[in-house]
């Protein structure tokens, strides 16, 4: 017989996406229980646990955090604050999920590593894509040689609207938007670390806040050490919705990955044909979402993870953040100065 609701789980964050993963850990992971909701500025917490029917909402995080009736935490909070919210809960012993990036830079990485390791927590990165449609079966693919040498591989982020283009960290697009096309390239091609990125990017969808360090389109290419080469995209502003898809071409064949419409549906009249799309991340990625939850509360109740084929082989954890978020730095260097950067292939910064 199932057990339910094992998992006491704090929320950090009620903002766009800690609403969409309270919702989840409230309704649709059947073993957490989503005990309390924690943003610093007043309400928030409030009506996101009210909405919920969530018991309790907080403002101090500090007291939530250091709560010893909850298991877990999930930290959505804005990136700027991850490094550390994460190292106080794993000093309390809590398992950790925290949405990407886990930090800021390779020295806030560094300091979640060695949080995770001295407290043996069990902790996840939000790399969602590795539990979206497609994406664990072609890493399987992969897995199993059918598509022989990797060669070439693809990832693109397509985001639906700009909605405030000032409030828009310099250097967002890779941190926090392509950082996602970084690990479903390291995820599809395993084993492999990337040893030079070339970055060019640019504001084209809001020309008028590039000054103010706004780039909204970007592509990138990659190297690996197993020779592969891979090119990321991104922009803020698809005109036709929410765009994730992803390639791996190798010497064996080819798998791709993503879906554009909306549902099967197509319609046919003196037009021609027309399909409706995927209009946000919440829409395309509700179920990756609801997967990667389930599948980080399983490993803090020490239970294996599923054998579905939406299971990854690998879950996220610190290497995946901190391999990402590495070539996501190359990026901005690579901005700065106009040119390619090398990675080391080991060693420091590993
Ligand atoms: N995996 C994904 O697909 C995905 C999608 C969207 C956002 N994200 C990530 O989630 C994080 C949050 O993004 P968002 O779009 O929800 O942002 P948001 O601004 O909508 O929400 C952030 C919330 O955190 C609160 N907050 C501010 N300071 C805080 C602090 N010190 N501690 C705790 N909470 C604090 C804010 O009041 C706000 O309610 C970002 O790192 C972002 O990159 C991931």
């Amino acid at each position: 017989m199932p057990q339910h609701r094992e998992l006491t789980v704090g929320l950090i964050g009620a903002g766009r996406i800690g609403s969409n993963h309270a919702e989840l850990l409230a309704r649709a992971v059947p073993e957490t229980l989503l005990a309390v909701v924690a943003d610093p500025v007043e309400g928030a917490a409030a009506r996101l646990a009210t909405a919920l029917g969530v018991e309790r909402a907080a403002t101090d995080l500090g007291g939530v955090l250091a709560d010893p009736a909850l298991d877990a935490v999930v930290i959505t909070a804005p990136a700027r604050f991850h490094a550390g919210l994460v190292e106080q809960a794993a000093a309390a012993g809590k398992a950790v999920f925290c949405e990407k990036p886990a930090g800021m830079d390779l020295e806030e990485i560094e300091r979640v590593a060695r949080a995770v390791e001295e407290h043996g927590t069990v902790f996840r990165v939000g790399f969602n894509r590795r539990f979206a449609d497609g994406f664990p079966q072609a890493r399987r693919a992969v897995d199993e040689g059918r598509l022989g040498i990797p060669q070439l591989l693809r990832s693109t982020t397509r985001d639906p609207g700009l909605a405030d283009p000032a409030a828009v960290a310099p250097w967002t697009i890779f941190r926090e938007t392509l950082i996602h096309d970084f690990d479903a390239l390291n995820f599809l091609n395993p084993g492999a670390r990337a040893v030079e990125v070339h970055a060019v990017a640019d504001a084209l969808v809001a020309p008028e806040h590039k000054d103010a360090g706004l780039l909204d389109t970007a592509v990138v290419t990659v190297r690996y050490d197993n020779g592969a080469i891979a090119t990321a995209e991104a922009s803020f502003s698809a005109a036709y919705g929410y765009d994730t898809r992803a390639e791996v071409f190798g010497s064996g064949g080819m798998a791709t990955v993503g879906e554009l419409a909306a549902s099967s549906l197509r319609l046919y009249g003196p037009e021609g044909l027309s399909a409706d799309t995927l209009r946000c991340d919440t829409q395309s990625m509700g179920r990756a979402y609801a997967a990667e939850l389930r599948s980080f509360a399983l490993a803090a109740l020490g239970r294996p993870a599923g054998t579905g084929p939406e299971d990854p082989a690998e879950a996220p954890g610190v290497d995946a953040a901190r391999e990402a978020l590495r070539i996501a730095l190359a990026c901005i260097e690579s901005c700065r100065t106009g040119a390619p950067v090398r990675l080391p292939a080991s060693g420091a910064g590993r």
